[in-house]
């Protein structure tokens, strides 16, 4: 008896094994009748059996993952995994030992709301755009058609490939084509809506192999409703066909596979499978979707979503990493920032962020400090032309981050077709060394401790297809990845209201990154744990041993939560190249004075990078494996706080000034915590006394202190200060010199009457385009149902901008050089993902 029962164990257990060689099994699912559940069990367990016990219907694999398995049952409100869990739980505790289930997860469906249809886009008419043709460009452009026999009927729109009106505002790609650098033997799936590949413009670049629809199981992923035509455009920017159709795409020899997640109700499970989908063949995953872009979303894709990007990451393309590239979000006008957003600010996303046919900031791309590069889209009227739905249709409206995110891959296709072997990290490297800063002189640009600049808006700056292919072809792959986690620094201090921040560091020794085997720094994370009545009021910054400040959270003021920030990774790409030593501090501050307070509950510091010793280094162990840790199974210390008066906007202003932001210390020396666990958290006069820990404000302190370390703190202070207001003097009147310089057209010029573009729907707000710019922006955001503080923003008195707040602000800092502005107010409250 036992002997069958093993035998047929045996038998289950290599069908198993042959059928997850093979596609993963993915039956329709039935969420309107049925529940299911993601289970993660352990490697002995037959899922047929576990099954039987649950009184579950057993229905696959969940795609790459190990062991886990999707069950389900009648739809029910209790949750039948857990309830068995508990009573095995309590058989246990009298003795019996047999839990397989290792993790368990009862699935909710999010459906996947698209983003509200765009209008219909005016667009302006051909002849419009060749009246300002450069004749040199012309030329230049029909010898490179000629060359590459390019016979495609809307290259000619195609600006973002090659641009004859505003020289050089294109990816600068047709050099390679005439190398013969097309893409071949690369492969991009476009996570998303569908994709057509009966066009005759992506028929013959389709890949049906890495393609699936997992809205209407099966093989293809045939756009089925009448607004799925997103991922086909996206495709068409990547791999449309050099032919008679359309135009073509950036690597038009390269393949496109199409997984189609984004019509209808999905689940955890199903997106994991999504992403891992095909993962040996499909080297990119272009996604341009993510959690809603109002500005008070705060969305993190769920453990099986995180567990298959890192599964992708670790085993993906046969181990150099498949490449995930995000759209960083359309909600820079709900002063939205994609450090809110948990796809985009992953360390395993590449994030790509909008610029458009003049090189211009469009108003919706977000802001933040885990942006790497940006690319053209749609603004100052125009948008990308690319491929549509149809067997012979073209779309010249195709806009927001999410057409620069596929046109990054389409890049990242041409940089993989000469240099498969390259990691994913490679990769982000490449990005960053390759992008060539724009709009240096609008402000917002720092130099990085490598001496690269840098902005919150523009990442590393915009990509240019010829310098990081050719970069790639001699590009000395770099050792794999290492990491410093510190331990959680415990604070449980209330953040003071108004410009003061409350500061608390960490030291990091050369031991400890050596102990890691940590060479140099790539992305950083911090883990936080915050409470606030409104989350939005809160900002924080991440200052480097080497003074280098991030602006890992910002100010959003369409962000009432009481929620805060719980357990939430902010991420960074700006200490890219850093060695990691010294003293880390973050400062956060809650800069408007109202009756919603907050404090700071715990933080820690993740450091990745490259390995010293290659042979040292190994994967990250997946969430829930055996050696990954949470963040509360850290260890904790307690903090060493301040309250600091130093404005991160100082940081930010006095580094563009100067242009040497390592010449200046951003931190009190004495604040150097002998230890990461000086004394208790709460502010004691013993604390004050101690290392001047806690100063109420700079003023007290300085000169009447005896002790040396306040006066350093003081007199430190006072020159920052000092040299802060230099500064932001020179700056604004820099900006306001600017501003008379370009006159109306500053805020203006974008607002003319044929330029409507997809992701600026103006419902209204349109007619009286031609009267007084700032009022303009104004009356356009308050037509899309702003509140007053919104418009405030946007307001003429400049000098009532951040460093009068004594803070950074994007908001503020977007509000002097946007071209236009507009807002859909007709929000819905999203709760899926949403397109870009
Ligand atoms: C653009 O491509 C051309 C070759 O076609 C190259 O000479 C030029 O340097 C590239 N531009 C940049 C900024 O790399
Ligand atoms: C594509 O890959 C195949 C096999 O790896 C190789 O033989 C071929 O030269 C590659 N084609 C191009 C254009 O790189
Ligand atoms: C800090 O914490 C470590 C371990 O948690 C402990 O060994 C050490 O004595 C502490 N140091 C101080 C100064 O409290």
């Amino acid at each position: 008896m036992r002997l069958t029962a093993s035998w047929i164990a045996l038998l289950q257990l290599v069908f198993l094994e042959l059928v997850s060689a093979s596609a993963p099994i993915l039956r329709p699912r039935q969420y309107d009748t049925r529940e299911y559940y993601a289970l993660h069990l352990s490697p002995d367990a037959i899922p047929q059996d576990v099954a039987g016990h649950l009184g579950l219907e057993f229905e696959g694999k969940i795609g790459e993952l190990d062991h886990h398995y999707l069950f389900s049952g009648p739809k029910s409100d209790s949750d039948v995994v857990s309830e068995y869990r508990r009573r095995r739980k309590s058989k246990r505790d009298a003795g019996a030992n047999d839990d397989v289930i290792l993790f368990a997860e009862k699935q909710k469906v999010k459906q996947l709301e698209k983003r509200i249809p765009h209008p219909p886009i005016l667009r302006r008419s051909a002849p419009l755009v060749r009246a300002s043709h450069d004749p040199n460009l012309l030329q230049r452009f029909q010898e490179i058609s000629e060359k590459l026999d390019l016979h495609d009927p809307i290259f000619h729109e195609q600006w973002h490939l090659f641009n004859t009106v505003e020289k050089g505002h294109d990816v600068n790609v047709t050099g390679l084509w005439i190398e013969g650098v097309t893409g071949h033997n690369s492969t991009v799936a476009i996570v998303d809506d569908g994709l057509d590949m009966y066009s005759d413009d992506l028929k013959d670049n389709y890949f049906a192999e890495g393609s699936w629809d997992f809205n209407d199981p099966g093989p293809e992923p045939k756009p089925r409703l009448s607004d799925d035509r997103h991922g086909t455009r996206c495709a068409g920017e990547i791999a449309a066909v050099r032919n008679n159709v359309c135009g073509v795409g950036v690597a038009y020899d390269s393949k496109v596979a199409g997984i189609r997640i984004l019509s209808k109700q999905i689940s955890d499970a199903d997106e994991a499978v999504a992403l891992n989908y095909a993962y040996q063949k499909n080297q990119i995953y272009s996604c341009s979707w993510g959690p809603p872009d109002d500005g008070r979303s705060m969305e993190a894709p769920g453990i099986l979503i995180k567990k298959a990007i890192l599964k992708g990451i670790n085993e993906g393309r046969q181990g150099k990493g498949s490449i995930f590239v995000f759209a960083s979000g359309n909600g820079a006008a709900s002063g939205d920032n994609c450090n809110f957003d948990g796809y985009t600010n992953s360390i395993y996303s590449i994030t790509v962020g909008a610029i458009d046919r003049k090189g211009n900031h469009p108003y919706y791309s977000e802001h933040c400090s885990a942006q790497m590069v940006v690319t053209y889209s749609s603004g100052s009227g125009d948008a990308i032309h690319t491929t549509d739905v149809g067997k012979n249709q073209c779309y010249s409206g195709h806009g927001g981050t999410s057409a620069a995110a596929p046109l990054a891959a389409g890049i990242f296709a041409l940089v993989l077709s000469v240099r498969p072997d390259l990691s994913w990290r490679d990769l982000q490297y490449l990005s960053m060394d390759t992008a060539v800063p724009i709009n240096t002189d609008d402000g917002m640009w720092d130099k990085t401790a490598t001496g690269k600049l840098y902005s919150h808006r523009y990442g590393f700056g915009k990509l240019d297809a010829y310098a990081i292919v050719q970069a790639a072809k001699t590009f000395q792959p770099v050792k794999p990845q290492a990491w410093y986690k510190s331990p959680v620094i415990m604070v449980n201090h209330e953040i003071p209201q108004g410009p003061k921040g409350l500061r608390s560091e960490i030291e990091i020794t050369k031991d400890m990154l050596k102990e890691a085997n940590l060479a140099r720094v790539e992305h950083i994370q911090v883990h936080m744990n915050a409470k606030h009545g409104k989350r939005g009021d809160m900002s924080v910054d991440l200052v480097s041993p080497k003074g280098i400040v991030s602006h890992i959270a910002t100010k959003r003021d369409l962000d009432n939560s009481a929620a805060g920030y719980q357990d939430w990774d902010f991420m960074t790409v700006k200490h890219w190249g850093e060695d990691g030593e010294g003293v880390w501090s973050i400062i956060i501050r809650d800069t408007e004075v109202n009756e919603y307070t907050g404090s700071l509950t715990d933080w820690s510091i993740t450091l990745w990078g490259e390995s010293i010793n290659a042979d040292r280094a190994g994967p990250h162990p997946l969430p829930g494996e055996e050696g990954h840790q949470t963040a509360t199974e850290r260890p904790t210390s307690t903090a060493k706080i301040m309250t600091t008066d130093i404005p991160s906007s100082w940081a930010h202003d006095h580094a563009q000034a100067t242009g040497n932001p390592t010449d200046h210390p951003t931190r009190p020396v004495n604040a150097k915590p002998t230890s990461t666990n000086v004394s208790g958290s709460a502010p004691t006069a013993e604390a004050d006394e101690d290392k001047s820990g806690f100063l109420p404000s700079f003023l007290p302190t300085f000169g009447v202190s005896a002790k040396t370390q306040a006066w350093i703190y003081g007199s430190f202070v006072v020159i920052a200060a000092f040299i802060a207001a230099v500064a932001v003097y020179l700056v604004k009147q820099r900006r306001k010199q600017k501003a008379r310089e370009d006159g109306m057209n500053y805020e203006f010029e974008a607002l003319n009457n044929d330029d409507l573009e997809e992701g600026a729907p103006r419902v209204q707000g349109q007619a009286g385009a031609a009267a007084g710019g700032r009022r303009k922006a104004r009356d356009l955001y308050d037509a899309f149902g702003a509140s007053d503080d919104e418009s405030e923003l946007f307001s003429d008195d400049e000098d009532n901008d951040d460093h009068e707040k004594g803070y950074y602000d994007d908001e503020a800092a977007r509000g002097l050089d946007e071209s236009s502005k507009g807002r859909d107010g007709d929000r819905e409250k999203l709760l899926g993902r949403q397109h870009r």
